[in-house]
């Protein structure tokens, strides 16, 4: 059976811990550098081959994640939209988005998640036409506690996932990438609010784990997860991609170039979408692509 290429891009919440910059502006529309966060995961995504896009928004926002990324043609893929009316927690997306998911595999990604690295396109193709587990990946970092912390066993089995302990077990947490089969949404149906009343994808993970339908992926250090919730970690998002970008002279995340490079629009295309942003660094880099 040929699934069809499905991801879900949550960006909903209050982005409290950002305010007052998100107090009229939803966070996953506020800059990193020289695009809309929500550029990155859309870009993500569309690395992975992914071309049928769900966005959960808050009802406040959707009409302006529309006007920015339209019904998603002008990139070769398909944009539709969703509500989210507060945050219930990560794993809702999977109730919210049943019908867009109609039984296909899925991907979910968060919308303040930005990941960049060598071949990380091909690894995450691999991991969306893997269709009979979970997958999620792990990466190492110095904070584990702000995260979804992996435990493992002498072996290095993962054992446990746990959410924001107060001491993390090991360095390596969940980052806001995740691939599920198409039963996840029947999963999603299984849990319980948890104590801060969140559909946890904690728990979605720990139960496909228990099922011993979870493979954890380790994405190695010469990979970038960043994560953009805070200002500190706003700015040092920021900070990365004004640097490479000025190094290399390539643009991350930019999804009219991912879209070319991957055969679904045209080089007449790019060139026209360049044309609109043409007074913009960003719109001269689409338009001497080649
Ligand atoms: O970034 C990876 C981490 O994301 C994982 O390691 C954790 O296991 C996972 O729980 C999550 O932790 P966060 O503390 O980052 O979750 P947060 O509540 O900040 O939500 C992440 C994004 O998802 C944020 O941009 C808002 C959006 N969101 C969140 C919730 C709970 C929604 O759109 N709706 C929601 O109901």
């Amino acid at each position: 059976m040929k699934y069809k290429r499905k991801g879900i891009v949550l960006a909903g919440g209050y982005g409290t811990r950002l305010s007052p910059i998100t107090h009229a502006k939803s966070k996953q529309l506020i800059p990193i550098y020289d695009k809309p966060m929500i550029y990155y995961p859309i870009s993500t995504l569309m690395l992975a081959g992914i071309n049928e896009i769900l966005l959960i928004t808050t009802p406040s926002e959707k009409e302006s994640f529309k006007k920015l990324l339209g019904n998603g043609n002008q990139w070769g893929i398909n944009i539709e939209y969703a509500v989210q009316d507060k945050p219930g927690g990560i794993a809702q997306a999977f109730l919210i988005a049943e019908d867009f998911i109609d039984k296909n595999p899925v991907c979910l990604i968060l919308g303040d998640n930005l990941f960049h690295g060598d071949k990380l396109g091909e690894k995450l193709t691999k991991s969306s036409l893997n269709y009979n587990d979970a997958i999620i990946f792990g990466y190492k970092v110095s904070d584990p506690q702000r995260y979804g912390v992996i435990t493992f066993d002498q072996n290095k089995k993962v054992i446990k996932i746990e959410e924001k302990p107060l001491i993390a077990k090991s360095p390596y947490v969940v980052t806001g990438i995740y691939f599920y089969d198409c039963d996840v949404v029947n999963m999603a149906k299984l849990l319980k609010p948890s104590k801060r009343n969140e559909l946890e994808i904690t728990d979605l993970n720990n139960l496909y784990l228990k099922e011993k339908r979870l493979k954890v992926e380790i994405l190695g250090r010469g990979m970038v997860w960043l994560d953009t919730g805070t200002f500190e970690s706003l700015y040092e998002a920021n900070t990365y991609v004004h640097t490479i970008q000025k190094r290399q002279g390539n643009i991350i995340c930019c999804p009219e170039e991912i879209a070319y490079r991957s055969n679904w629009i045209t080089l007449n295309e790019l060139k026209f979408l360049g044309k609109n942003f043409m007074k913009s660094e960003y719109g001269k880099y689409l338009l001497n692509l080649e």
